[in-house]
């Protein structure tokens, strides 16, 4: 699958970023089951451990707008490498992926590469371990 728009939303989505004490600005953006676009950034606080990262704050308006399954999500940070996403990202990543579903490392508009949850987050503990 072509990735480039998703990668161009993220990087749309960094714009926004609130990051006056890192300067490291991130975007995402969420490609949900619907095909609905959501971006998102990070956005920093005075207390730092309020701050909330550009995946998280995607995935969030994607879930409380009803969309609960997300196909894709494409991350982008610094221009010249790829940026991953952090623990607790991937962390939530695993809560609404769907089956299959693909994350982006976005580097320039034009030059991505794509990883499986299972590639970054293996022995994911998921809603099923819960169950057992
Ligand atoms: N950050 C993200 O937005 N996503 C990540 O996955 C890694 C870290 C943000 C949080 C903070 O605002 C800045 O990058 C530096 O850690």
């Amino acid at each position: 699958m072509d990735y480039k728009n998703l990668v161009s939303k993220a990087f749309e989505g960094r714009k926004n970023a609130y990051a006056p004490y890192s300067n490291f600005k991130v975007g995402a953006a969420v490609l949900a089951e619907d095909g609905k676009v959501y971006t998102g950034c990070n956005i920093e606080n005075a207390s730092y451990g309020a701050t909330n990262c550009a995946e998280r704050t995607a995935i969030f308006k994607a879930i409380s707008e009803g969309n609960r399954a997300i196909k894709a999500i494409a991350i982008v940070g610094v221009e010249n490498d790829y940026t991953y996403p952090c623990g607790v990202c991937r962390q939530v990543i695993a809560e609404f992926a769907s089956k299959d579903a693909e994350i982006i490392l976005g580097k320039g508009e034009s030059e991505y590469i794509v990883k499986t949850l299972d590639e970054l987050l293996p022995g994911a503990f998921t809603k099923e371990d819960l169950n057992k």
